[in-house]
């Protein structure tokens, strides 16, 4: 398993490393902070309901797959941030997934979104499996929207009504990175 550190702008050593089962309980706690924090991800406070005996499962099928990556921030052995890719799995689709990341409201403009995603660009490209990483984007959430762009990711189109919060509709943006490998 990878460690990454790095020095953030605001000074704090961050570490980067996948998730291991026995993060399960951090991770869900993790989740149920970040909820309260924003309206831009696809639940809202309580809507993320796992046990911790399932979480760990996955994290313990995610350590064994070649095309899938749940990936942690931490600042002194606390969660900060999360990253998940999600590769298809069927021959057809293995090579392209869904990505996901979020960064505690406290944290934010510290350069870990950025971290992440350059963490997984590089995983990818290492494996070699990975040949597009996709991702959707509430339609005003103009920050994720300038960070993809910073890394490279293009829009490729608008997707409808993809949210409803507080009695609202909002699209989302479809957004695509390419990976071509030398
Ligand atoms: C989106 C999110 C992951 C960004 O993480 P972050 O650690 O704050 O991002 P970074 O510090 O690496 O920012 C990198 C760049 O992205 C852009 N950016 C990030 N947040 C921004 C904001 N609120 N407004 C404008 N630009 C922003 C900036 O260009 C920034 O570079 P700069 O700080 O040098 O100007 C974080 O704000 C978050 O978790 N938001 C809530 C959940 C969410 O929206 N997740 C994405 C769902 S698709």
């Amino acid at each position: 398993m990878k460690m990454k550190r790095v020095q953030l702008t605001n000074g704090q050593e961050l570490h980067i490393r996948e998730a291991k089962p026995e993060d399960a309980l951090a991770i869900l706690a993790y989740i149920d902070q970040i909820s309260e924090e924003t309206d831009y991800l696809t639940f809202g406070p309580g809507e993320f309901v796992i046990s911790v005996e399932e979480e760990a499962r996955f994290i313990e099928r995610l350590l064994v797959s070649d095309n899938k990556l749940m990936i942690l921030a931490l600042i002194e052995d606390m969660i900060v941030g999360h990253l998940s890719f999600m590769g298809g799995s069927r021959p057809r689709t293995r090579h392209t997934g869904e990505l996901g990341v979020s960064v505690l409201q406290e944290y934010w403009r510290c350069g870990i979104g950025t971290e992440l995603i350059t963490y997984l660009l590089a995983w990818a490209k290492s494996a070699r499996i990975i040949r597009k990483i996709n991702l959707r984007v509430r339609s005003d959430n103009v920050g994720a929207i300038r960070l993809y762009e910073k890394l490279g990711f293009v829009c490729e189109g608008t997707v409808t009504r993809e949210f409803y919060v507080g009695g609202e509709f909002y699209d989302s943006i479809q957004m695509g990175l390419e990976i071509d490998l030398p």
